[in-house]
């Protein structure tokens, strides 16, 4: 008998944004006990393991990604003995659990940034920080700005430290009381810390453990490319043209997850069928670059954003499945195929538009129109092409319900720091963020539950969610819901076989794995199917054709 593979290499993972999931306590934002009142909702579906978005202590600068207290819950979450019921309770159900491990950054609200304000230039405390003196006005920057009185002039460095731009908007440094600035590379309240400093270093392994010994499977890791700054913190003007951003993917980070990879693989030493794992955000390498995190003493996988944004043409598609296939073959990591999370706009509204989809903090094509239609045809396609293809796939929540990006949210109601650090220019995240459709007609359907009492959800339900929430869809087998259902039911069938391209039309992508057939038609023509048994189809067939935008799974 060949030995069943590692559970992560082909797992199907649900994402949880607990603000937005199920909200138990009726003030409006969701929260532990109301996930843990859904968890069948997870059952049912048929993922393996859940991943949740931050919950811990935080002020909410960044929605929880800016982190107060790593080993505690944000009370407007709960607490941490629900957290750990929560485990409990999905490992009851076959459910693992991966949590979110926010360490390029935390809040300016942690004690350890709180000390190291208090604590002036030169102190142990700052240097868990990127804290430095700001640069000093030329005599030339000087007479271009006539405002700048003489007081600043005496005292220096009044400019930051060097040219890093923050990735919401604006620099990525912020001046503290005393004169010095430290780096940021997202919101002023998310200080970035310095990975070069032991205690870091070690606090983070301690972190790992508290979460490790209340028993989660694994972790995802927020900026996994970012936590080492390249040595002095050179100007990107400085750099040659094609050389790497200074603050990204620096070699000293695969110290890191060897490190880390080491404290997993103690934990699964002692119970080998719960083999622990990390999954990362990695952003910016080179295909070559990418597979270095996932060698195998490094992360066990990684978010494949190529496909995320790539956009809904054949061509394209192709390359980043080949690209996708080939750079994880390099160190024999299995790939992920992600459609969406919680930065993005959902892949239904990115679909319905035409031309490229856009991924990123910066393109998100917000208010170019839309067709909820087309895009929904292609969303139920591309489900099931992700689910074919070999690897992991992550669905984020909502996806199974066939949820649209919000764009029509009131700009005073946003709640992203992109809007306000862009000026108002990006609309930012929270289309993508918009509370769970549960039941019922009216919002907040089911989100908060039945309560008269209930608080609105912290953003406003669009009406027309009334026909899109789970209950209005498990019975209807044409529904999104169903299918998700129905293909999360077969794809373990797929197992971890390899995919083989078989011949067809340019436009339709058509890969066999063992037995079975993924067919996916983005021309305009319905295309003959290859013979075999139709065992899954994401739309109506046309006199037994794929119709364009559709995927069927079939057995030979
Ligand atoms: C990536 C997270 O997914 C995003 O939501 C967050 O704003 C940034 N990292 C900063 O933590």
């Amino acid at each position: 008998m060949t030995k069943p593979a590692a559970w992560w290499r082909t797992a199907a993972i649900y994402q949880v944004y607990p603000r937005s999931f199920a909200d138990g306590n009726g003030d409006g934002v969701g929260d532990v006990a109301g996930i843990r009142s859904r968890l069948g909702h997870l059952q049912d579906l048929g993922v393996d393991a859940i991943w949740f978005s931050p919950w811990y202590t935080s002020p909410m600068a960044d929605a929880g990604y800016d982190v107060a207290d790593y080993r505690d819950i944000d009370p407007i979450f709960g607490t941490l003995p629900e957290v750990e019921a929560l485990i409990g309770e999905a490992h009851t159900l076959g459910l693992r659990v991966i949590v979110d491990i926010v360490p390029n950054h935390c809040s300016d609200r942690h004690p350890w940034f709180l000390a190291a304000v208090a604590a002036g230039p030169g102190s142990p405390e700052r240097a868990r920080f990127h804290f430095r003196p700001g640069r000093a006005v030329s005599p030339a920057e000087r007479s271009e700005a006539p405002g700048d009185g003489p007081a600043s002039s005496a005292a220096g460095g009044e400019l930051p430290p060097n040219d890093w731009q923050s990735n919401f908007g604006g620099s990525g440094w912020t001046q503290v009381p005393d004169g010095e600035w430290y780096f940021h590379m997202f919101a002023s309240e998310q200080p970035d810390l310095n990975w070069a400093n032991p205690q870091v270093v070690e606090d983070f392994d301690d972190i790992l453990r508290f979460w490790l010994d209340r028993g989660v499977d694994g972790f995802r890791i927020d900026v996994a490319h970012g936590l080492v700054k390249a040595e002095g913190l050179p100007d990107l003007a400085s750099l040659q043209p094609g050389a790497g951003k200074p603050y990204e993917d620096q070699a000293g980070v695969h110290e890191i997850y060897r490190r880390w990879r080491s404290i997993a693989d103690g934990y699964t030493a002692t119970d080998p069928a719960r083999e622990r794992i990390f999954v990362g955000e990695i952003v910016g390498p080179d295909p070559e670059g990418f597979a270095r995190y996932l060698r195998p003493d490094e992360l066990h996988s990684a978010f494949n954003f190529d496909f995320l944004f790539c956009a809904w043409e054949a061509g394209r598609l192709r390359k980043v499945i080949d690209d996708t296939n080939a750079s994880h073959a390099l160190v024999g990591a299995p790939p992920t195929w992600v459609l969406s999370n919680h930065d993005v706009t959902r892949h239904v509204t990115r679909y319905g538009r035409l031309g490229d989809t856009g991924f990123g903090f910066d393109d998100r094509r917000h208010g170019v129109p839309s067709d909820v239609e087309l895009g929904t045809r292609r969303a139920r396609a591309a489900a099931l092409l992700s689910m074919a293809l070999p690897g992991g796939v992550y669905v984020y929540q909502g996806d199974e319900l066939g949820l649209w990006e919000v764009e029509d949210l009131d700009d005073d109601l946003r709640q992203d720091p992109i809007w306000q650090r862009s000026g108002q220019l990006e609309h930012g995240r929270d289309g993508c963020r918009v509370p769970m459709p549960w039941s019922g007609r009216q919002p907040p359907f089911g989100f908060s539950g039945d309560g008269a009492v209930a608080a609105e959800p912290w953003l406003p339900q669009p009406a027309e969610w009334k026909d899109y929430t789970v209950e209005a869809q498990q019975d209807d087998p044409a529904s999104m819901l169903a299918l998700y259902r129905a293909a999360l039911a077969i794809r373990p069938a797929f197992g971890d076989t390899p995919m083989t391209w078989q011949d067809s039309p340019a436009e339709v992508l058509t890969f066999g794995r063992g037995d079975l057939i993924c067919v996916t038609n983005l021309s305009a023509q319905p295309v003959a199917l290859p013979a075999g048994k139709v065992l899954l189809a994401s739309g109506p067939l046309d006199d037994g054709r794929a119709p364009s935008d559709t995927t069927v799974w079939l057995r030979r």
